[in-house]
């Protein structure tokens, strides 16, 4: 088989190479394109757009096939934790034991951020969104590191700290964020907490009295967790790279990937999905309404929760995270008629020729938001978690862009479609 392909422009035959991924997926490299034809791509959405070679995630949506550095998602979720899972991200392997104690020690070591920081927290007003103040304090929480402001990749031999605090404090960050818009006394970290229960003690206990912690909410929030870790190129990690590319330093970027992750088409999709439900319970109607108006384009209303960019067969993560939520629901003896609605909704759609034809299927955000309404988790919190899952794989990526020799900074090009020369008209001569 050949390994390049052929292009003829104006006429000029012009040879492309071409590259094939270890799991045979398939690309033309164009980037010589403009340079040998005065040509550019042009691809809205960059659905066709290959941005980087990388070595982390693989995703093949046709199949509904997640893996995290080979491994699959639904092994990881049976067996593996938040916490090891982010180590196998960030550093390519699953750690041994002693790798596992040292990457938890320091989780526990800069779990604390600097006092200071709760000045910056008093200035939000009440009934801030938390992801805005969550990507606000990412970027703050840089402000109090010198080796942050000052930030030279390679010369700084910090990193693994700079992870480690990252992940630790943006679950921090995270618990402020909501204590604050509830004028709630903020709660410190404890030493002796793993990272899920932590969170869960940081976000829900009082000053002298501690948070009851049933084992199956962390292990439910912990697999949420462990679900979102990494997505290969979405949006908010297209931001981080964007951002890394730049030189810029590992918070700032990964603070620019809290801000793509709060639309609705992306992480806010969960909160969305649970604002569609009860919407459709308060109004009376079982779903069927709703999924008519779904279909309309003219009704302004999608099924949130359903479709995705990539996966056109099923979401491995939402078959997982389903099945998790059914376990949840009956542990904790809890009956939701939202939990009704979604599953009818579902089952609906499933059989609908308008969403079979477009392949359209839950995906995560579809039932996550049921499982952290079910576990207690505020409904403005719901893509905070998403943030906090996803720090592993923003970092993963942003490494790997660090780590490559021949980065660029990442500068696209457009058609420019608007007036050709034009003139400045003083004010009193303007029509
Ligand atoms: N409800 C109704 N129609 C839909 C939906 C939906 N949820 N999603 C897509 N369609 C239709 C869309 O109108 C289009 O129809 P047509 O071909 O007639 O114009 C067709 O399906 C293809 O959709 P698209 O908008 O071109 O697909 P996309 O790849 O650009 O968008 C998406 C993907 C996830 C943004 C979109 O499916 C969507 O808006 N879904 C709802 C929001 C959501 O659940 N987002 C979470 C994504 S998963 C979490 C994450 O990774 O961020």
């Amino acid at each position: 088989m050949s390994n390049t392909a052929k292009l003829e422009l104006d006429g000029i035959a012009y040879t492309l190479p071409t590259l094939t991924g270890s799991e045979n997926e398939k690309a033309v490299d164009v980037s010589a394109l403009r340079a040998t034809t005065g040509y550019i791509t042009i691809d809205d959405g960059y659905g066709n757009t290959g941005s980087c070679t990388s070595n982390i995630t693989f995703i093949d949506g046709d199949q509904g096939i997640l893996r995290y550095r080979g491994i699959p998602i639904e092994e990881l979720a049976e067996k593996s934790n938040f916490i090891e899972t982010a180590y196998l991200i960030i550093y390519g392997t699953l750690p041994t034991q002693p790798q596992l104690k040292v990457f938890s020690d320091l989780l526990t070591d800069y779990q604390y951020l600097h006092e200071d920081m709760k000045y910056h927290f008093e200035g939000f007003p009440s009934g801030a969104h938390p992801m805005a103040i969550l990507s606000s304090m990412i970027n703050a929480a840089s402000c109090f590191d010198e080796g942050l402001m000052n930030w030279k990749w390679g010369k700084n031999k910090l990193f693994d700290i700079y992870v480690a605090k990252l992940i630790s404090q943006v679950r921090t960050i995270a618990a402020y964020s909501y204590r604050k818009s509830k004028g709630l006394p903020l709660i410190y970290p404890k030493q002796n907490y793993k990272y899920t229960a932590n969170f869960l003690h940081m976000l829900f206990s009082m000053p002298y009295e501690d948070f009851d912690l049933k084992p199956e909410v962390v292990k439910a929030l912990d697999l949420i967790f462990l679900l979102h870790a990494d997505h290969e190129q979405n949006c908010s990690t297209s931001t981080v790279r964007m951002v890394a590319s730049s030189q810029a330093n590992l918070f700032a970027s990964c603070a620019a990937g809290v801000c793509a992750l709060w639309g609705p088409l992306h992480g806010g999709a969960n909160q969305a999905v649970l604002e569609m439900l009860a919407d459709i319970h308060n109004s009376g109607d079982d779903g069927s309404k709703f999924i008519t108006a779904a279909k309309d384009k003219n009704s302004g209303k999608k099924l949130m929760g359903f479709g995705h960019r990539v996966y056109k067969n099923h979401d491995p993560r939402a078959k997982i995270i389903k099945r998790a939520c059914d376990d949840v629901l009956s542990k904790l003896h809890i009956t939701d008629p939202l939990l009704d609605i979604a599953k009818k909704l579902e089952e609906t759609a499933l059989k609908d020729p308008y969403f079979v034809e477009r392949k359209l299927y839950p995906n995560v955000d579809f039932y996550s938001g049921i499982i952290m309404r079910a576990i207690g988790i505020p409904m403005e919190m719901f893509t905070v978690i998403f943030a906090i899952g996803r720090m592993p794989g923003w970092i993963a990526n942003y490494k790997e862009i660090m780590e490559e020799p021949k980065s660029r900074i990442y500068r696209p090009r457009q058609i420019y479609t608007g007036k050709t020369t034009n003139h400045y008209i003083p004010m009193g001569e303007r029509k």
